[in-house]
C-alpha cells in the first residue's frame, strides 16, 4: 500500500531545506568534497555499479538515476563504458530553482519525474541500468517503483538499489523516510512497514534474479540490492 499523499508532501518542505542549505553551502563542512565530486564533469563512475554491469559487448549505457537529488552522485567517467545518465526526481523542479539561485549547472541536469510514473514516462526494456541510491525508502510506493525498474530493464540488464537499513525506523518516519529495507540470512530483499512486509526479490523474480546484502558506510548500515533483468 503506498503511504498518504499528505504524508509524502509534509515531507517535501525538510528534503527541499536539506538540499538548499547544501548547495547554498556547496556541500558546506560535512559534504564539501560530496559537492565537488558530484559537480565534476570528469569525476570517474561509481565502482561499485560500473563492476556490477554485466559486459553485453557495446560500450553504450543508458542508465536511470532514480530519486537522483539535485545532482547525481554517480559519477559520469568510465574506461569500459560511455554511460548516458538520465537523472529523475519528483522534486527537479524545486531543485532547479535551488540550483539557479546557488548559481551552480548540473553535468547532468535532473527531469522532474516520480518513481511511481517511471514506467509511464519512459515505456519498458529502455535502460541498461536501472539504479537509486538512499531514495526508494523516501517514496509514495517503492514496491511499485521497483516492479517499474524491472520493466524498465533491457534483457541483462541491472538493478541497483541501495538504501539505509531500516531508514523510517530510524529516523521516525521524520521528513520523507516512509519506509524501511532490510536483508535476511537467505539475503531476501525486504521492504515493510507497520505491518506489511515484502520479499522484494521474490516478487520481481518473473523478471529479475536478485540478491541484497548488508554492507557497513562509516558505520552506517547499508543494504545493497543487485539483480539482473531476464532474458524474457
Ligand atoms: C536523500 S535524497 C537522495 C538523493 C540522491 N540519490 C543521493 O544519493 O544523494 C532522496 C531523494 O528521493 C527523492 N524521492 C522522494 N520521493 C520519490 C519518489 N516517489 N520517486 C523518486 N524519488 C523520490 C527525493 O525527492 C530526494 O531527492
Amino acid at each position: 500500500m503506498p503511504i498518504s499523499h499528505d504524508k509524502w508532501f509534509e515531507g517535501v518542505n525538510y528534503e527541499v531545506g536539506f538540499w538548499q542549505n547544501y548547495l547554498n553551502a556547496k556541500g558546506g563542512v560535512r559534504w564539501s568534497d560530496d559537492f565537488r565530486n558530484r559537480f565534476d564533469p570528469n569525476r570517474p563512475f561509481n565502482s561499485m555499479v560500473e563492476e556490477a554491469i554485466r559486459d553485453t559487448g557495446s560500450r553504450e549505457i543508458e542508465l536511470l538515476d532514480i530519486g537522483s537529488g539535485p545532482v547525481t552522485s554517480l559519477g559520469y567517467v568510465s574506461k569500459r563504458f560511455d554511460i548516458r545518465i538520465t537523472a529523475v526526481d519528483p522534486l527537479a523542479d524545486a531543485y532547479s530553482v535551488l540550483l539557479d539561485e546557488a548559481g551552480v549547472m548540473p553535468p547532468v541536469k535532473t527531469q522532474n519525474c516520480f518513481g511511481e510514473n517511471l514506467l509511464q514516462h519512459f515505456g519498458s526494456r529502455r535502460f541498461h541500468v536501472c539504479h537509486s541510491c538512499n531514495a526508494l525508502d523516501h517514496s509514495l510506493d517503492p514496491r511499485n517503483i521497483l516492479f517499474a525498474m524491472a520493466q524498465l530493464l533491457r534483457p541483462h540488464g541491472l538493478m541497483f538499489v541501495r538504501v539505509h537499513k531500516n531508514e523510517g525506523e530510524s529516523t521516525g518516519y521524520s521528513g520523507l523516510h516512509n519506509w524501511n529495507f532490510d536483508t535476511d540470512e537467505n539475503r531476501n530483499f525486504i521492504l515493510w512497514r507497520d505491518s506489511e512486509k515484502y520479499k522484494i526479490n521474490e516478487d520481481l523474480s518473473d523478471f529479475v534474479d536478485g540478491r541484497a546484502a548488508e554492507m557497513h558506510v562509516d558505520d552506517d548500515p547499508e543494504i545493497v540490492f543487485i539483480g539482473y533483468r531476464k532474458a524474457v
